[in-house]
C-alpha cells in the first residue's frame, strides 16, 4: 500500500490546503494529514484543535486519516512506512524554503521523497496567515476556508483581540 503525508500546522485549514489533500488521494492507496509542529509559529489553535477542523473539513474524503505529530517529519514518515511526503507549492517564493526543508529531510530519512504540488490557481495566494489576518479585520473569509470552519476562525479571532493567552 502506497502511503503519502501531507503535513502542515494547518492554522487554520484553508481551501489550498484541502485542494492538495484531495489531490493527493490520487496519487496514494492512504494519505496521512499531519499536524506538525513547526517551531517558527505562534499558533491561533491548539494541535488538538487543529485535528478537530481537519477532521470535520476532510469528512466526505475517503482515504484520509488525520493526525498529530510532535517531533520530526522524517521520523514521523519512518514511523508510518510513508513512501513520500507532498508539499503544496503556490508561487517561486515558497520554493527555496521548501527546497531546504527537502533537502533536510532526505539526509535525516534517505528512504522517503518530497512530491511538490503545484496548487490551482485560484488559491495561488492563499494561506492560513492571509485567513487570520482577513478575519482579525472583518473581512469574509467564506471563500478561503471550508465553510464548516468558518464560524471557528471568526470566533476565535474575536477571542484573541479579547485577551484570550495564545494556544501555545
Ligand atoms: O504549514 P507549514 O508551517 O509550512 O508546515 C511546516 C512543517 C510543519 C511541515 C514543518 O515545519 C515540519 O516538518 N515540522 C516538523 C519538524 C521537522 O521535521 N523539522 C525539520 C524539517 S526542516
Amino acid at each position: 500500500m502506497k502511503i503519502g503525508i501531507c503535513p502542515g500546522s494547518f492554522d487554520p485549514v484553508t481551501m489550498g490546503h484541502l485542494d492538495i489533500i484531495s489531490r493527493s488521494r490520487k496519487i496514494f492507496d492512504h494519505v496521512i494529514v499531519a499536524v506538525m509542529i513547526n517551531p517558527a509559529k505562534k499558533t491561533l489553535f491548539t494541535v488538538e484543535e487543529r485535528i478537530e477542523l481537519l477532521k470535520r473539513a476532510t469528512a466526505d474524503m475517503d482515504h484520509i486519516e488525520v493526525v498529530g505529530f510532535e517531533g520530526l517529519l522524517a521520523d514521523f514518515a519512518r514511523l508510518r512506512g510513508a513512501t513520500a511526503v507532498i508539499k503544496g507549492l503556490r508561487a517561486v517564493t515558497d520554493f527555496e524554503y521548501e527546497f531546504q526543508q527537502d533537502l533536510t529531510n532526505k539526509k535525516l530519512n534517505p528512504d522517503f521523497e518530497t512530491i511538490f504540488m503545484s496548487t490551482i490557481s485560484e488559491h495561488m495566494f492563499l494561506s492560513s496567515s492571509i485567513v487570520k489576518q482577513i478575519a482579525m479585520f472583518g473581512g469574509d473569509i467564506s471563500n478561503f476556508v471550508p465553510a464548516c470552519i468558518v464560524e471557528d476562525v471568526k470566533k476565535r479571532i474575536c477571542e484573541d483581540k479579547n485577551g484570550r493567552p495564545s494556544a501555545e
